[in-house]
């Protein structure tokens, strides 16, 4: 289905609000020539991603689900030195490329760059004691995002945001997931979680993606 009416509304938005960058147009490019898929957040999301980061200058974020760094790039080009981001992903390959992205965008001494499976290196970098986190942007597999809110939370220092994407599954039912659907499962299982937390203080922006105009959601949350 392709809604009409969205896709002018996004390239409405974006014709205002959203100059990309040619250099953030190569990053795309690069996942393109080894046919790595084209899931990075749509320029809209990168932009909101970068205003927020600006709005809230954190010293200290994580990016969980590098890909080929297109959303890494939009945060780290908004931050401050010394801040760092410190970005998790498991396919080795994705994390290469991304390095030589933010490389060439004049970016990469505010990454670092992990691989590994993101439970994992969060559990490591919780037994290591790292220091807590004030951004954290959460956009990996999505049937783990319950555990990665659970590890963020333990990761995250008070006035920490938290923002996860694809938070409006594709399925047509709303709010609920079908029983085969783990991702779908995970999401409406997180959305609960960000909506109920007494920790938290939460909304979900809705955001329109893609060339058929489907609506998909960002949580963005407060930890207090
Ligand atoms: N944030 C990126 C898009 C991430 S796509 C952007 O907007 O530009 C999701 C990424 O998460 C993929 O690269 C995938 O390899 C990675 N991923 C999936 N499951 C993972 C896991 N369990 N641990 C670490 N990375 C994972
Ligand atoms: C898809 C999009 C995403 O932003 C993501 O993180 C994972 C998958 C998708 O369109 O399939
Ligand atoms: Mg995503």
């Amino acid at each position: 289905m392709t809604l009409e009416r969205n896709i002018k509304i996004k390239n409405y938005i974006n014709s205002l609000f959203v100059g990309e960058d040619v250099e953030f147009k190569k990053v795309k490019a690069e996942g393109m020539k080894e046919s790595i898929p084209d899931i990075h957040v749509p320029s809209n999301v990168g932009k909101l991603l970068s205003l927020l980061v600006r709005m809230k200058n954190p010293q200290r974020v994580l990016e969980i689900g590098t890909l080929i760094g297109y959303s890494t790039s939009w945060i780290a080009s908004a931050l401050k030195p010394p801040a760092k981001i410190i970005t998790l992903e498991k396919v080795e390959r994705h994390s290469e490329i991304a390095k030589e992205n933010l490389t060439r965008l004049g970016l990469v001494d505010f990454v670092e760059f992990r691989v590994g499976i993101a439970l994992e290196l969060l559990k490591e970098i919780l037994q290591k004691k790292e220091a807590p986190f004030d951004f954290i942007f959460i956009d990996a597999d999505k049937q783990n995002y319950p555990k990665y809110l659970e590890l963020c939370l333990q990761l995250s220092q008070p006035g920490c945001v938290i923002v996860s994407d694809n938070v409006i599954p594709k399925d047509p039912e709303i709010g609920k997931a079908s029983e085969n659907d783990a991702d779908a499962q995970g999401i409406y299982t997180f959305n609960q979680m960000i909506a109920t937390n007494p920790k938290l203080t939460s909304i979900i922006a809705t955001t329109i993606v893609g060339d058929k105009g489907r609506v998909d959601g960002i949580g963005i949350s407060l930890v207090s």
